[in-house]
Parts: structure tokens; C-alpha cells; sequence
């Protein structure tokens, strides 16, 4: 006989991650992008549904397979990833994993731009919407448990705190994205990741490791803050 199987500590729960890069369109062979793989993210997202959650994870352009047992809603701009988040609420917990590009143009040209031997064209740029701080600051839909995304090239720990108050948060994730991390490969594309977890009762710097790792610890934090079903 089969042992009965332990319900996860997550189930019955409804997790949103969203995950990767955007990419913001400048004509239609163009974009702006960033560096962003999705891995840690998408390590979320596939550790929340290993402990039992149901996931829903927005994701932009990546080059990764869909983790298993995972909803995922693939976008590409910023304004879709809003849609996609909205669309998916609610949810018990929130995680904004993903690197969503400040800016798109202000304008999108129809048709390739061409050089036409005239002059260089100015790039006109305009802001996205904040996504996590969209949510989090509307109390008809926050989820419970709004975690962020913080990664800085400098005064890292200190910029993070400012996020976290700044964009209504209950915990940011910081982590040091500088070439001089020391970590091998660098954070952005690669498979480790250092994190310094800032929640309302202080910094909790944890140690180098792989972003699975990083996830398993993060979404067993979450697990515990969300409490056992009523
Ligand atoms: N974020 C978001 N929507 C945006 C920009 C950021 O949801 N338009 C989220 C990210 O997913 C992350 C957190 O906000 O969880 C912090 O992102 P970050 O780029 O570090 O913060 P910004 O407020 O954009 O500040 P800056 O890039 O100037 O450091
Ligand atoms: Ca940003």
C-alpha cells in the first residue's frame, strides 16, 4: 500500500509569480530589452508548485521551458504583463520576479525604420506602469503577501529598504547584479544567485546559491508567513 500523500504546504493556495525580461517594441523588427533570463523567477514559480500551490506565472521573453504543473501566461511588453497580472488575480501571494523595463517608446513606428541616408532619429521614451507597486497599493486586490524584486548594481540593501517602502511591499528579495558580485557567471543569465531577503523586521543576508535553492528557501518563507489554511 501506498503511504497517503502529504499535502504541500502551499495547497489550496493560489501563487502569482511573474518572471523574465520585457520586451518593448520600437518598430516592428526592434525592441528594448534587458538581461534578464527568467531563471530565478521561473525557480519560484516551479518550487511554489512543487509545495503543492496553484501557479500562475506571467512571463516575458525567455529562452526556458515551462516549469511543470505551472500556468504560465507568456507576454511581451510591459502593458501586457499588468493585463496578465490583473487578469490572473486574485491571488494569496504575489512575486515580482520579473526585470520589467522602465521605458518604452514613446512612439511605435508602423513600418521598419529606415536610415534613408538623413538624419539619426531620437529615441522619444515614456514610462511603463509599475506592476508590482500597481498591485500592491490597491487593497481591493493586493494579494496577502506582495513580494518584490530588487536588483542593484550599488548600495544595494539600502536601495532595496527604499523600494520595499516605496512601492508597498511586504519583502524584497535584493540581490547585487554588478559584474563584481563575485559571482561566478554573473547573477543576470546565470545559475546562482545572493540574496538579501528585507522584510518588516529587518535584513536577512543569505548565502550564495543556486536559484532553485534560493527558491526552495523563499517559497518555504512564504509558506510559513501564509499559515496553515483556515
Ligand atoms: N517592477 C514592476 N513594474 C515595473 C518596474 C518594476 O513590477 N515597471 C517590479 C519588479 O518586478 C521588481 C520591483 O518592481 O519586483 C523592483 O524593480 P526595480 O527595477 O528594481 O525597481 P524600479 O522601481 O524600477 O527602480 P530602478 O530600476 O530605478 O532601480
Ligand atoms: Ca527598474
Amino acid at each position: 500500500r501506498l503511504a497517503p500523500v502529504e499535502p504541500g504546504p502551499l495547497a489550496g493556495r493560489h501563487v502569482l509569480v511573474t518572471s523574465g525580461p520585457t520586451h518593448e517594441p520600437i518598430d516592428p523588427v526592434r525592441y528594448i530589452a534587458n538581461r534578464s533570463s527568467g531563471k530565478q523567477g521561473h525557480a519560484i514559480a516551479a518550487a511554489a508548485a512543487r509545495a503543492g500551490a496553484r501557479v500562475t506565472l506571467v512571463c516575458g521573453p525567455v529562452n526556458l521551458p515551462d516549469p511543470a504543473g505551472v500556468t504560465v501566461r507568456p507576454v511581451e511588453t510591459a502593458r501586457q504583463m499588468l493585463a496578465a497580472v490583473e487578469a490572473a488575480l486574485p491571488a494569496d501571494a504575489a512575486i515580482f520576479a520579473a526585470a520589467v523595463a522602465d521605458w518604452r517608446a514613446a512612439r511605435e513606428a508602423g513600418e521598419k525604420m529606415k536610415k534613408d541616408g538623413g538624419a539619426i532619429p531620437a529615441l522619444a521614451l515614456t514610462e511603463n506602469p509599475d506592476i508590482l507597486a500597481t498591485i500592491a497599493h490597491d487593497p481591493a486586490r493586493r494579494p496577502r503577501l506582495v513580494v518584490g524584486f530588487a536588483a542593484e548594481t550599488e548600495n544595494v540593501v539600502g536601495y532595496a529598504q527604499a523600494k520595499r517602502a516605496r512601492k508597498g511591499c511586504d519583502w524584497i528579495v535584493a540581490n547585487d547584479v554588478s559584474p563584481r558580485s563575485g559571482i561566478v557567471g554573473g547573477v543576470m543569465g546565470g545559475d546562482e544567485n545572493q540574496v538579501h531577503l528585507i522584510t518588516e523586521t529587518g535584513v536577512e543576508h543569505w548565502p550564495t546559491a543556486s536559484k532553485s535553492d534560493v527558491a526552495e528557501r523563499l517559497v518555504a518563507r512564504i509558506a510559513a508567513a501564509l499559515g496553515p489554511l483556515e
